[in-house]
């Protein structure tokens, strides 16, 4: 299968009063054309970083992509300039946002939002624009969408925002979709709805999609590969399958074990554990492994030397002393 993402070795920084802090640390990933990738791990990681990186979007200052490559179809993106990566933002790439009212315009109609993006994508006129937008309001599931495409924002409820947002994404058919967290603000019958959404509209236009979250059951649902990110580095990447069945990190061990009714991994009993401790200081990263505080394996080495990413079999990376 041919990678329609290659990101390669890739550094985000953030320069701030109080430091620097290395958001996204020597992160790589690829992304298969039709695939989902599910990226996965607790609030702080850089996660959003991450995909604010893809889409050539981190806030500059204070944030800087310092090295690496995004290659994206094959270009790197990090070579583009400002007019060529607008056009393939959108188009081509597209995100859904973590909270939509911050990507939401909130004095404009939410049909004309829509149409705004198709119209600068498409070069259509503005009756056909409109139009696509009405449909594509239906495509996510919309009640009566010619009158939600004459709503406000603010008119709606959190989950219609979010499906806004989805058809806002999809309008142009973009290749790859990087969805940040898309059901976390809404309730669990909504996330649900959402997910499978953005999975059928994924098959239906034979896109690829990075889907972002702190669940590790939504990506056992939707995903068929798993990125799991800890202190802003992937610690184990792997195809869900195998990865959920035999974890070999244990920062992913401590997650299945915190997951509810997940293969191989409910704890009789029911209970679930938790992973003791909590992230590390992002200004202040200890030497060695960043989870060692936090591990029931820890060696003397964890302490001394940071371990590298290793290929533990096929297709199965991980970033412990334990495999090294
Ligand atoms: N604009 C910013 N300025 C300074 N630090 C930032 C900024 N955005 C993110 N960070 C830092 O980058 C790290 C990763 O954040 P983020 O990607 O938002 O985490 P996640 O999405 O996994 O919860 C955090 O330590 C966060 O404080
Ligand atoms: S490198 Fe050491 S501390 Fe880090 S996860 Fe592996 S065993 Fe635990
Ligand atoms: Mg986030």
């Amino acid at each position: 299968m041919k990678p329609i993402l290659d990101v390669k070795a890739l550094k985000t920084q953030f320069l701030t009063e109080y430091g620097k802090i290395t958001a996204v640390d020597d992160v790589s990933l690829v992304v298969n054309t039709g695939e989902t990738l599910g990226v996965v791990g607790e609030s702080g990681c850089g996660k959003t970083v991450l995909a604010l990186s893809i889409m050539r979007l981190v806030p500059t200052p204070p944030g800087k992509i310092v090295s690496g490559e995004i290659l994206y179809d094959g270009r790197n993106l990090l070579s583009l300039g400002d007019e060529e990566m607008r056009r393939i933002r959108g188009k081509e790439i597209s995100m859904i946002f973590q909270e939509p009212m911050t990507s939401l315009n909130p004095v404009i109609r939410v049909g004309d939002q829509i149409a705004e993006g198709i119209r600068l994508h498409r070069g259509v006129s503005k009756i056909e624009a409109m139009n696509r937008a009405v449909e594509m309001l239906r495509l996510v599931g919309m009640p009566s969408p010619e009158s939600i495409a004459m709503s406000y924002p603010h008119q709606m409820s959190g989950g219609m925002r979010q499906r806004v947002m989805i058809a806002m994404a999809l309008c142009c058919d973009p290749r790859l979709m990087l969805a940040d967290e898309p059901t976390t603000a809404l309730d669990v019958t909504i996330q649900a709805q959402i997910i499978d959404l953005i999975d059928r509209l994924k098959k239906k236009a034979g896109s690829s999609v990075i889907l972002i979250t702190h669940d590790l059951g939504v990506i056992a649902d939707a995903a068929q590969m798993v990125a799991v990110m800890y202190a802003g580095q992937i610690v184990e990447y792997g195809s869900v399958s195998e990865l959920f069945l035999n974890p070999f990190h244990p920062y992913t061990v401590g997650l299945l074990e915190s997951t509810p009714k997940i293969f191989g991994h409910s704890l009789p009993g029911g209970y679930l554990k938790t992973i003791p401790g909590a992230v590390p200081d992002m200004f202040r990263l200890p030497a060695g492994c960043r989870f060692q505080d936090r591990c029931v394996h820890v060696m003397d080495i964890c302490r001394e030397q940071a371990p590298e990413v290793k290929e533990k079999q096929l297709g199965r990376l991980v970033r412990c002393w334990i495999y090294s």
